[in-house]
């Protein structure tokens, strides 16, 4: 029965994908990142996107130009208060109504804002008197928007990272971390109560790079393969996006929270990247990008999920050229900033949907087969250390850092940081959001041991039934 169910899905997404007209599609989102000193005026931005499909957009915070510039064009905002507006928004009602007077109340109703985040991946900050908070904050805001009489027009929620989760394969046996289900249970109280969503930042491409493998390239980019099986619900898989999806559905469901939506906050795959790196190219991009949202139109759902198509917010809608680390954390821009596209995926309202490519993509040979989870660069001591403790908080072995250990020397944040966390990486499962520390951490296939110093690595493959390979 599930196999049936895969082929009549496969048969409905293909058959779509050529006849499909390009018209709106209500849960076709983009995030708006601004690290960057090149972004074009908001106004020629609520333009472009006017002449999209995409009806929704995030920001990580509250630009009054940008969502001014959004007015009157129907598009719904996500607007974010900052991981530091917790405090003060959790400790005093006032902040809260103040920051709803500041933030929404100028510009509401005609700029159609439907959703604030508090916080971003907040649980993977590291910081327990910060996450502890959380809860208050948005009860505090919710209280603030009841007050101008807003609440239930517009929802509260925070964004997670898939590091929330302990285990995800098979997505049957989902389940988050047992050192967040306290907090988690308290804010999916809050979801279920006011009717928000639960996003999460699920990236296949991430999945590959852990798993450099054609077949598993395959899987992620919605491209022929030949499927991964659920033993648990006998259900074949045959793209990654609607195994981590459901994987997330899963974990809801075995803490109770069957009614809260899962909203895809993040996915994206970038068109560039450095040399070391696996897995960007232009190619993959529009292939995951063009296949992601044919199977969104689709409305086949997910197996867990069928028959609906779950809110994705792509990643992202420009490149965010002052953004630190591999040259992939700058590459994920669907358009340029003289608002053409970087590809074609699809979204234009006045093209018909392009071809994507029909054949499996093959990896670029510099493909590693070890992988390391190293701090990315220009990161803050602040976070190095919050890193550092939080990873040796959590049981693995940090002796080799400490005075005499063999990686003690260099005596550096940096490097002691980059070795707790890259061990923690390879006790956790190897799963791509386990080297995520806040998106500080980058998967490297460059060997940093040095001088007696050993950094663990794997080169150990699993896919859902068995692994092979060597553990160092
Ligand atoms: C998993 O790996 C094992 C051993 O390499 C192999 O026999 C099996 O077919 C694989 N299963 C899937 C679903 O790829
Ligand atoms: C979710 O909300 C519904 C309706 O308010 C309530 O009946 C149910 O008990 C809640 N579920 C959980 C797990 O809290």
């Amino acid at each position: 029965m599930a196999s049936l169910h895969y082929t009549s899905a496969f048969f409905i997404i293909f058959s779509l994908h050529v006849a499909y007209v390009a018209k709106s599609d209500p849960f076709i989102g983009v995030n708006y990142g601004q690290i960057a000193d090149n972004l074009p005026a908001p106004e020629s931005t609520a333009k472009l996107l006017q002449s999209t499909s995409i009806e929704k957009v995030r920001l990580y915070g509250s630009d009054p130009a940008i969502i001014k510039a959004l007015g009157n064009t129907g598009i719904g905002i996500v607007i974010g208060a900052s991981n530091g507006d917790i405090p003060a928004m959790a400790s005093d009602p006032s902040f809260a109504s103040n920051w709803i007077n500041s933030n929404v109340i100028p510009f509401y109703p005609s700029s159609n804002i439907i959703l604030i985040t508090v916080g971003n991946e907040v649980m993977l900050s590291g910081d327990r008197n910060l996450m502890t908070q959380l809860l208050p904050a948005m009860q505090n805001l919710q209280n603030a928007l009841n007050k101008a009489s807003l609440g239930g027009k517009i929802k509260v929620s925070t964004v997670h990272s898939m590091a929330v989760l302990k285990q995800s394969e098979p997505p049957s046996s989902g389940i988050f971390d047992p050192s967040f289900t306290d907090l988690l249970k308290g804010l999916l109280e809050f979801n279920n109560a006011t009717g928000s969503p639960f996003p999460i930042n699920p990236y296949p491409y991430f999945a590959y790079q852990s798993d450099p493998r054609p077949e598993t390239l395959a899987f992620c980019l919605f491209q022929p393969n030949s499927g991964r099986l659920d033993s648990g619900t006998n259900i074949k898989y045959t793209n990654m996006f609607d195994a981590q999806v459901d994987a997330v559905r899963s974990a809801l469901n075995s803490m109770g929270f069957q009614g809260v939506e899962i909203m895809i906050s993040e996915t994206g795959w970038p068109y560039k990247g450095d040399n070391s790196e696996v897995g960007p190219s232009m190619d993959n991009a529009k292939a995951y990008i063009g296949n992601l949202i044919a199977h969104l139109r689709s409305k086949v759902g997910t197996p867990l999920m069928p028959g609906k198509s779950v809110d994705t917010y792509l990643f992202a809608l420009y490149d965010e050229d002052l953004k630190p680390g591999p040259a992939s954390e700058r590459s994920f821009g669907l358009f340029k900033p003289d608002l053409t596209m970087t590809y074609d995926a699809g979204l234009s309202k006045s093209s018909p949907t392009p071809s994507t490519p029909k054949t499996p993509v093959t990896p670029s040979p510099k493909s590693s087969k070890a992988s390391w989870c190293l701090p990315k660069a220009g990161i803050s001591d602040t976070q190095l250390q919050a890193n550092l403790d939080y990873a040796c908080a959590q049981g693995i072995d940090c002796s080799p850092i400490q005075p005499g250990g063999a990686c003690f020397e260099p005596n550096t944040l940096a490097s002691h940081a980059s070795y707790a966390m890259n061990l923690l990486y390879q006790n956790s499962g190897r799963n791509p959001w386990n080297c995520d520390f806040s998106q500080t951490a980058t998967l490297s296939s460059n060997n940093p041991s040095s001088d007696g110093c050993n950094y663990p690595v794997s080169t150990v493959r699993c896919n859902w039934s068995s692994c092979k390979g060597t553990e160092r």
